[in-house]
Formats: structure tokens, sequence, C-alpha cells
């Protein structure tokens, strides 16, 4: 059987990595969109800079939690018959034990240059950076895929989605497109769907069935009915 698990923030919420959309909807004081666009890089990268630095910088005090845990287990187990794809920027499915995850939404602990397009890991501040070491020019900017901007990897989660069995959402509010859209796509090609998320999510009647609750408990509860624990 071939799966395609999506995760958005609300996996990594139990780990104190703060969701976008709760809450008051700001972020350390800021919109969401006002930090990640790429109009908001050009009018004041520092901002910006600030804003992925401090969350880079709190990665450090983040660990996965149970839900990274059982995925990088059914990764594992099921090999490449598993597809992970994450809106999260955080590393916290890697440090769980994924080696296979497509960052459709790209990573904070990488820089982009905006001159040749190298990608390099990066794990310090990016406000006083060095120009790229590919181009040895370029100015480097998160490599995070913000707002107007298209998401990695397109190709390969679209034939994912055309491919797998079961589709599966883990802790999105299904407000953000084209991820919102992978549910539809997935069962237009004939696959079953599944909705495991704290509240239902904006696109919750896609699903032929949702649960609701914490990712910590609902995933590993998922996983283990369906590796036959
Ligand atoms: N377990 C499961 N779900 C949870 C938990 C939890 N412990 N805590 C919160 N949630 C749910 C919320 O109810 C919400 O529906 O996770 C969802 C998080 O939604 P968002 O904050 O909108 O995050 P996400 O869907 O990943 O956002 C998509 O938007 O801002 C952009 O690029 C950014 O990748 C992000 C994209």
């Amino acid at each position: 059987m071939k799966v395609v698990v999506l995760t958005g923030a609300g996996i990594s919420a139990e780990s104190g990595v703060p969701t976008f959309r709760d809450a008051d909807g700001l972020w350390e004081g800021h919109r969401v969109e006002d930090v990640a666009t790429p109009e908001a890089f050009l009018a004041d990268p520092e901002t910006v800079h600030r804003f992925y630095d401090a969350r880079r910088a709190a990665l450090t005090k983040v660990l996965p939690n149970a839900a990274h845990h059982a995925l990088a287990e059914l990764e594992r187990l099921i090999g490449d018959h598993l597809t992970l794809v994450t809106q999260n920027i955080d590393d916290l499915h890697e440090r769980a034990g994924s080696e296979r995850v497509i960052h459709m939404h790209g990573e904070l602990r990488s820089a982009l240059c905006l001159r040749c397009g190298r990608r390099t890991r990066w794990e310090g501040s990016l406000l006083d950076a060095p120009p790229c070491a590919g181009c040895g020019k370029g100015v480097l900017r998160p490599d995070v895929v913000w707002f107007g901007e298209v998401p990695y990897a397109m190709e390969a989660i679209g034939d994912a989605l055309a491919e797998c069995d079961l589709f599966v959402s883990v802790g999105t509010s299904g407000a953000v497109y084209p991820a919102a859209s992978f549910v539809q796509q997935a069962r237009a090609y004939g696959a079953r769907t599944l909705e495991l998320n704290l509240v239902p999510s904006v696109g919750t009647h896609f699903f032929h069935e949702a649960r609701h609750g914490r990712a910590g408990d609902l995933v590993p509860a998922w996983v283990s009915r369906l590796i036959g624990q």
C-alpha cells in the first residue's frame, strides 16, 4: 500500500513550535504575510531576517514528539511506499529519524542564494550573512517558500498523490494552497483520505474520514493500526 502523509504546523505544536493560525494569528507581533512575502523581504530585509533568525534559533530548544517518531517508524517499515510531505520548515521529522522528507515550503536550516540559486545548510543568523559560498557574490535569503512563490517538488508530490492508496493530512488548517488541494487530488485518483487534526480543517468535508485530537495521540494510534500492531 502506498501512503502519502502531509504534515502542517499542528504536528510540531506539542513540541513547542507555535502554529500559524491559532490564538491571535500574529507571530511575534507580525502578521505572517508581512514577513513571509518577497515584497516584505525587498522592503525590509532586516525584519524578515530577524523573524527567521529567531525561529531558526528556537529550533535548538525543541524536540520531535510522538507523532514525528511514529512517522519515522512508518518509513522504517514501508520505506519508499511512504511519501512524507511537510509544509513545516522545522527539522523535527528528520530529527525523529525520517530520511526522505519533502519540505514543500523550504527549510529554516537552509539559505538560498538570490543570484545563483544555490541552497546552503545554514545554522546561524542570516542578518549579517556573508555572500553565497557558491558564486561568491549573491545575497542569501531564508530558503523558505513565501506567499506568492511556487512550492518545492510539486511534480514529485503530484506523482505520489496520483499513485497513493491512502492520503493522510496531519495538523494542517487547510487554509493554504496548493497543499490544501492535495486531498482532492488524491481522491480524484482513487485514494482513501484521512484527516488527523486538533479541530476540523477548512476542507474537512473533502476527507472520507476525520479524527480530531492531538497529533501526539492520533498519529501513533493510526500508524499502529496501519502496521497491524
Ligand atoms: N495536534 C494536531 N493538530 C493541531 C495541534 C495538535 N497538537 N495543535 C494545533 N493543531 C492544528 C490546528 O487546529 C490547525 O488546524 O494544526 C493546524 C495548524 O494550522 P496552521 O497554523 O494554519 O498551519 P499550517 O496548516 O501548517 O499552515 C500552512 O501556511 O503560514 C503558512 O507557510 C506557512 O506552512 C505554513 C502554511
